[in-house]
């Protein structure tokens, strides 16, 4: 039985959508069918399909209470809609179905594991919300609540775990057969934690053991976690809230985090090795990912930032991108991320330009080189090896007084996206850096995925990446580079369209 506040918001999502046109969207990231989009939920294959399903409000380009939104394609580039699956129309989730995953069942169902928002004051009298663990068994179209709901609730809680800070479930299926959940928390020492349930059916579960505990290293409470093998270490992903910058590493307020390190499949213990953030750029929180058929991890995170939400005006008909899938991979310990390889499916026009010599801060623009969907890479090096220069800079998005920039200044070993000037008329971030170890010899290769309404930097082969997404005008379209000293680049750009 499809509820009313389902059927109600299937109806408006239905008729809004066909008052966005096309070109008013990007090319080839995922938004909101219309309205409000946060976190990716439910990340999977299904029947033959890549299913995403996303935090929605349909209602508005503010956030609200959520819905599921729900999106398929062949190749995570072309998306197409489907009716939204989830609404919050129970008692348990009438103030949300906030952010989950997805699993395929024994019999070839799809659940959807979610957290469910009850109505509740804390004890400071803030209307907050209970936070408990439901489901919803479907078809890859249709989706039922589960009788049962919610199936992981306070009771199942250890000592000192919140039960208003109780989020996000990753679930997994283990080796032994059995089912792993991993769960967000606040604990009583107010900062984030990852706890595990254990369930042999996905409807009954148990709580395991602490996962992860943030001890009040990264930010506060950790939302979003996600956990998988990789190269041999085991990965875990969260997004830490309020977190305070440490050197370049980690920035202000919302950030992503990597652990890496080693999982023991029997005891559940993960032994941290190494941390890092996921990405340093603006616009990156709440990565999930999937392992494709031909075995490679692919993450697609929500490309905005819950600081910066602003920078899209709040009468616009959709608000909120989906990041381009990335193939993750670990290399010297580090988690690098590489740009979906299906992209180059996409691919127009190629132009390339070798040995261009730029000097002086005399714009250089090059034949070929603009527009606003495209993949370009740029191999940079000094002209001199003995005289290093200072900076060289790309501007896109450029027109008239308008540009987004991204510089590398190899003393510093820096790499900074600057969007200023993008049009954005909100006083939030518009700049970040990176600091790129081993640069200072003034070598570096860029490569900016443009869509219209993003940039994505994977400096190195994707060693560090920088997002930011921006709201110019789509006729702003020039590219050009500058430097103050002389630097000799390489150019390969593919239009995208
Ligand atoms: C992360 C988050 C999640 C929550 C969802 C609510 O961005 O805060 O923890 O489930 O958004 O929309």
């Amino acid at each position: 039985m499809i509820s009313q506040a389902l059927r109600d918001a299937r109806r408006y999502e239905e008729i809004l959508e066909k008052t966005i046109e096309e070109s008013q969207r990007p090319l080839f990231h995922l938004t909101p069918r219309c309205g409000w989009m946060n976190d990716p939920n439910g990340f999977s294959i299904y029947d033959g399909f890549y299913h995403l399903f996303y935090q929605y409000y349909p209602y508005s380009s503010k956030w609200g209470p959520m819905h599921w939104g729900h999106a398929i394609s062949r190749d995570l580039l072309h998306w197409n809609y489907l009716p939204a699956v989830l609404a919050p129309d129970q008692l348990y989730d009438q103030k949300g179905c906030f952010s989950g995953s997805a699993i395929t069942m024994e019999d070839g169902r799809q659940l959807l594991m979610y957290t469910s928002v009850g109505e509740t004051m804390d004890p400071a009298g803030f209307d907050s919300g209970i936070q408990t663990q439901s489901i919803a068994i479907g078809d890859g179209f249709e989706y039922e609540k589960y009788s049962g709901n919610p199936v992981i609730t306070e009771a199942d809680l250890p000592e000192g775990a919140s039960r208003f800070d109780f989020r996000d479930p990753k679930v997994w299926k283990a080796e032994d057969g059995t089912y792993v959940a991993a769960v967000a928390n606040r604990p009583a020492d107010g900062s984030g934690s990852v706890l595990l349930f254990k369930s042999t059916d996905l409807l009954h579960w148990k709580y395991w053991r602490v996962l992860a505990s943030n001890r009040g290293r990264f930010g506060s409470m950790w939302e979003c976690p996600d956990f998988f093998s990789l190269d041999g270490k085991q990965v875990l992903l969260v997004s830490p809230q309020d977190m305070h910058p440490s050197g370049f590493e980690y920035h202000n307020g919302n950030g992503t985090l990597c652990l890496i390190g080693t999982y023991d499949e029997k005891t559940g213990e993960f032994v941290e090795e190494s941390n890092q953030a996921i990405d340093y750029g603006i616009d990156f929180y709440a990565p999930q990912t999937i392992e494709t058929p031909d075995g490679h991890r692919v993450m697609i995170g929500w490309m905005q930032n819950w600081d910066a939400c602003a920078i899209r005006a709040p009468y616009e008909k959709w608000a909120g991108q989906m990041s381009l899938p990335r193939e993750l991979s670990i290399r010297n310990g580090r988690l690098y991320q590489s740009p979906w390889r299906g992209l180059s499916s996409l691919y127009t026009d190629t132009v390339i330009h070798k040995n261009v010599l730029v000097s002086g801060l005399d714009e250089v623009v090059l034949e070929g080189i603009s527009g606003r969907c495209l993949d370009m890479t740029v191999r940079i090096r000094p002209a001199d090896r003995e005289k290093i220069f200072h900076k060289i800079s790309i501007r896109f998005a450029q027109k008239d007084n308008l540009r987004t920039g991204v510089s590398f200044r190899p003393y510093e070993q820096t790499v900074k996206i600057d969007r200023k000037y993008s049009g954005s008329c909100r006083a939030i971030v518009h700049q970040r850096r990176c600091l790129v170890p081993g640069s200072r010899c003034g070598e570096i290769t860029l490569r900016l995925i443009l869509d219209r309404y993003s940039a994505e930097i994977f400096i190195n082969d994707g060693e560090y990446v920088m997002t930011a997404s921006l709201f110019t005008p789509l006729e702003a379209e020039r590219i050009c580079f500058f430097a103050d000293g002389d630097a000799v680049i390489d150019v390969e750009k593919h239009g995208i369209g």
